[in-house]
């Protein structure tokens, strides 16, 4: 598994995945803004992999202000991490990440420990952050796995693998893990997901590297599979799940939910808990991102519209529960009444 995200001790490395497919070029840094922006970028991306990367994000900051008064140390963090929350609004897990480093140093803040024993404990910490994430990908892969039968064809949009977390990844850590560990021979259509298209340029990388057959398709060819009985299952991701099952992911994925419900597909959706916004009571209060219109309106380069048209870009959409065959999270596959069964997960959370 390519190690895509690294602590060197003193930076971050991390692969830029604006370049992918054609060129595997990492960045390193000690700067947190380089981190902040790459989030912004999409060099780093994929909601689990956006509250790691924030989370050490939160360890350069507090390094760099070293050597400032106790006060401005602190004052410091304040910026950082509101720096951070700004990036990207809709994965749960950059906040989720953020506010559990913030409790860290507002501990050790009230504890009057000093800087140097702040930035140790923000370092401890963004490590669990990210070693957490492996383990819950693994049993996310395990479970997801279940579901898949030898011959499967297996429909997925944007990317929701390795890249995107971690390690094993989430709706790709399943596919792989049935394919690879269980030798279920499974082919997956990988949905292109314009405007940045993750699935073709990620999400078939990801497959390609680990040999699981995989056909690019663009996003409006779903449809036209399913009719003709090409697709058997649908697995994706999420960036927020509500307390009711409505959850965001890549814009289109609603659309291909709808589409397997019209079909009678089987659709699964695969995220840790870390994704899971007990805040959030439906679908309506997912804070949805717009991204700049230019991205749908260049392509490769070219603008593809009149230069006088302009562009919507909503970066997600919001999904209905009723839509969703199960949740495969870290704790197993979880079925409908999502509300009452999503709350006693949360109670046993202590959320
Ligand atoms: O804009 P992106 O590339 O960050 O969007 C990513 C997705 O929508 C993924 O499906 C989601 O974050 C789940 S990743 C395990």
């Amino acid at each position: 598994m390519l190690k895509h995200i690294e602590w060197n001790g003193r930076n971050l490395r991390f692969l830029d995945q604006t370049r992918l497919p054609l060129e595997e070029y990492f960045i390193e840094t000690a700067d947190y803004r380089v981190v902040a922006e790459a989030i912004r970028k999409l060099q780093l991306r994929g909601a689990p992999l956006i509250g790691v990367s924030a989370a050490y994000g939160v360890c350069l900051g507090a390094i760099e202000a070293l050597g400032d008064s106790r006060e401005r140390f602190f004052a410091s963090l304040e910026k950082v991490d509101e720096e951070l929350r700004s990036t990207r609004p809709t994965a749960v897990n950059l906040f989720w990440a953020l506010d559990r480093m913030k409790r860290i140093w507002q501990t050790l803040q009230a504890r009057d420990e000093a800087p140097q024993k702040v930035v140790e404990e923000l370092l401890e910490e963004a490590h669990h952050i990210a070693r957490e994430d492996e383990e819950t990908n693994e049993k996310i892969a395990r479970y997801g796995a279940q579901l898949f039968q030898d011959g499967d064809r297996i429909l997925t949009h944007c990317n929701a693998g390795a890249l995107a977390c971690s390690a094993w990844g989430t709706a790709l850590g399943a596919i792989t893990w049935a394919f690879v560990k269980e030798g279920k021979r499974v082919v997956v259509y990988a949905d292109e997901t314009r405007p940045l298209l993750q699935g073709a340029r990620l999400t078939a990388f990801e497959l390609w590297k680990n040999d699981i057959p995989v056909r690019v398709i663009c996003d409006n060819m779903a449809g036209f599979l399913m009719a003709r009985r090409e697709i058997d299952k649908v697995i994706v991701g999420a960036d927020r799940v509500a307390r009711n099952g409505d959850f965001a992911n890549k814009i289109g994925t609603y659309t291909v939910a709808l589409l397997a419900h019209y079909h009678r597909i089987p659709f699964y959706v695969a995220a840790p808990l870390s994704s899971f916004d007990p805040q959030s009571p439906d679908g309506s209060h997912i804070p949805i991102e717009e991204r700049n219109p230019e991205e749908v309106l260049v392509f490769n380069g070219r603008r593809i519209a009149p230069c006088e048209v302009g562009a919507k870009n909503p970066a997600f959409d919001v999904t209905p529960g009723h839509l969703v065959t199960a949740f495969i999270t870290e704790r197993g596959i979880i079925r409908p009444p999502y509300k009452e069964h999503f709350e006693s997960l949360f109670a046993q959370e202590g959320g």
